[in-house]
């Protein structure tokens, strides 16, 4: 493999797209507007100048790195590519019309791969030119940090397709968990309910933001709590993976928590928005109850 694309230039196709021009390919990073795409690969050449910073990278390997990104808005470049890596927003509709469109020119051998979180393979492969080349591949934010890629099998999915997608996440230095084609796959459909949990705690008053935080980070080690990482994942897509979940599962126990559907009502998504149960716009996050 030399060059793969990667659609949708948000926080995880940005990531994906530093992981792999790091690793040596050459990339093609999409978005539907050129200023986003380009927006993406400048945050990339500021993460690459950080890791030079740091000495944990050479200025030439991450001027390199950084000369391997194409940006784009047009597909038809992305036939050159082997893979294509479908990382936009979590709603069905758009992945739909994107994996028609990136079908279109999808070379002859090429497979086309999706970050979703939650959303059923086997139900998206329906929009694909070939669901033996349709695969899920799930990283995790920060991209770079985080070892672990979820590969996802649809029911057409080719073992062929698994081994080249298990051959890319080693190429990359990643770990690689497969899993069934259900609701959440294995990270999310554990972590959500504790996301979720946290929040109905939240609600029914147990205690207090900062400590159910405090409790999960010292008493379980986990690098974030609960309520904090899920304004670093973004609160409209802990919603809609909790919602995906429930309405997959037709089981009640994932509801989501009621307090969590009124802060993505108010906008209030999050870091990325500036604030979520924490506000961001201090020196330091403050709890917003
Ligand atoms: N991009 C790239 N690198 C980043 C980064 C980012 N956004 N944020 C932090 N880093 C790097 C830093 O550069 C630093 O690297 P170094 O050790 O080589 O110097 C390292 O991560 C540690 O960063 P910091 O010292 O600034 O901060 P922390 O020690 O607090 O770590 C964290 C930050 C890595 C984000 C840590 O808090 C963490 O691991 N949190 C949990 C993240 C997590 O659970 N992610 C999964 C979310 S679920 C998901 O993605 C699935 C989806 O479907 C919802």
């Amino acid at each position: 493999m030399d060059t793969i694309a990667v659609i949708g230039a948000g926080q995880m196709g940005a990531g994906i797209a530093q992981v792999a021009a790091v690793s040596g390919l050459r990339v093609l990073l999409a978005d539907r507007d050129q200023a986003l795409a380009d927006k993406a690969k400048s945050g990339i050449g500021k993460r690459l100048a950080r890791l030079v910073e740091k000495e944990k990278m050479g200025s030439d390997q991450a001027d390199a790195a950084l000369a391997r990104i194409e940006t784009l808005v047009d597909y038809a470049p992305m036939a050159e590519a082997q893979l294509i890596v479908e990382a936009a927003t979590e709603r069905e509709e758009i992945k739909r019309s994107i994996f028609e469109a990136a079908g279109k020119v999808l070379a002859e051998d090429a497979i086309l791969a999706s970050n979703t979180s939650s959303i059923p393979i086997t139900r998206m492969a329906a929009n694909v030119p070939d669901p033996t080349r349709f695969i899920g591949l799930h990283f995790f934010n920060p991209v770079p940090v985080m070892k672990l890629i979820e590969i996802i099998p649809g029911l057409a999915t080719a073992p062929a397709t698994v081994e080249r997608m298990r051959a890319f996440a080693a190429h990359l230095g990643k770990e690689v968990v497969t899993s069934e084609d259900e609701p959440g796959f294995i990270v999310n459909r554990i972590l959500m309910p504790m996301i979720n949990e946290a929040v109905f705690a939240l609600g029914n008053g147990t205690a207090t933001m900062r400590d159910i935080d405090t409790a999960c980070r010292l008493g379980l080690n986990h690098p974030m709590g609960p309520l904090e990482l899920a304004d670093f994942i973004g609160l409209d897509t802990c919603l809609e993976i909790t919602r995906v979940l429930f309405h997959g599962t037709g089981d009640t126990k994932y509801r989501p928590a009621p307090l969590l559907v009124k802060y993505v009502e108010a906008g209030w998504l999050g870091k990325k928005s500036g604030k979520g149960f924490y506000d961001y716009s201090g020196e330091q996050p403050v709890p917003t109850r």
